[in-house]
């Protein structure tokens, strides 16, 4: 298992616990709900939390706790380390997604989009998405801050992630931080199919142009990608 180091007062997942509370909440007050945003393949990672079931997975870009949910449901002795800003309020947002059935299919049955979208108004983001993830608390710390900076400071704080799962803005910084910091972590991710407004595959290309560089082999399914 790929431990914490035990080297200082501020290291290891002990601490990075303590640095980062979950918020105060009315735990149940709201009915949680996975909306995982899930554009196939995501086997590929749990498949890979099997081979390694009490290891540490850093998610970069956990939204409202969707593929979080997925991650710690596949072995009970998982740690998650999900890092997101969690800033601004995505109720309008998820509000106007009511009209969009590529969004709507990740809904949970008999759930609606309004009343969800009303919750994250109301309570915002970051509340939203741990109540969602309550019953993972003791193995879940949420990490309000943004890639690519947070990779030096899991570092700094002796924290030795297994797999890094990226799913934020698709920028080529996350990859190239993420390997710098842990060389041997399992990278991998989402927006394998993503393209952008002139019909380019960001995320996809950015994969490509690292494993390249760094000799891997990528593995895609889906929306899924994964470096051997
Ligand atoms: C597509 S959503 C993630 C969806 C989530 N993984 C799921 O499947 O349920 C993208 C998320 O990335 C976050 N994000 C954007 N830039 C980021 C960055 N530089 N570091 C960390 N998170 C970031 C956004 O706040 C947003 O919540």
């Amino acid at each position: 298992m790929a431990e914490v180091a035990n080297t200082g007062v501020m290291q290891g997942w002990g601490a990075l616990q303590r640095d980062n509370p979950w918020p105060e909440f009315e735990w149940g007050s709201v009915e949680s709900f996975s909306l995982a945003l899930d554009g196939g393949g995501r086997h590929l990672v749990t498949d890979k939390i099997k081979e390694n079931p009490d290891g540490i997975l850093v998610e970069i870009g956990t939204f409202l706790g969707g593929s979080a949910i997925r991650w710690l449901n596949a072995s009970d002795r998982l740690r998650v380390i999900g890092v997101d800003p969690w800033g601004g309020n995505w109720g309008p947002y998820v509000e106007q997604m009511k009209t969009h059935p590529s969004f709507l299919k990740h809904l949970p049955e008999g759930r609606d989009i309004l009343e969800i979208a009303s919750a994250i108004r109301k309570h915002g983001n970051f509340c939203i998405a741990l109540n969602n993830l309550r019953k993972f608390k003791d193995r879940f710390i949420p990490v309000r801050q943004k890639s690519p900076d947070v990779f030096d400071d899991l570092k700094r704080r002796g924290i030795k992630p297994d797999i890094i799962y990226i799913d934020a803005f698709k920028t080529p910084e996350d990859l190239d931080a993420a390997f710098a910091a842990f060389p041997n972590a399992v990278l991998c991710g989402d927006d394998w199919d993503w393209r952008n407004e002139e019909g380019v595959f960001q995320m996809r290309d950015n994969v490509n142009r690292f494993s390249q560089k760094h000799r891997k082999e990528v593995v895609a399914v889906g929306a899924t990608w994964l470096l051997k």
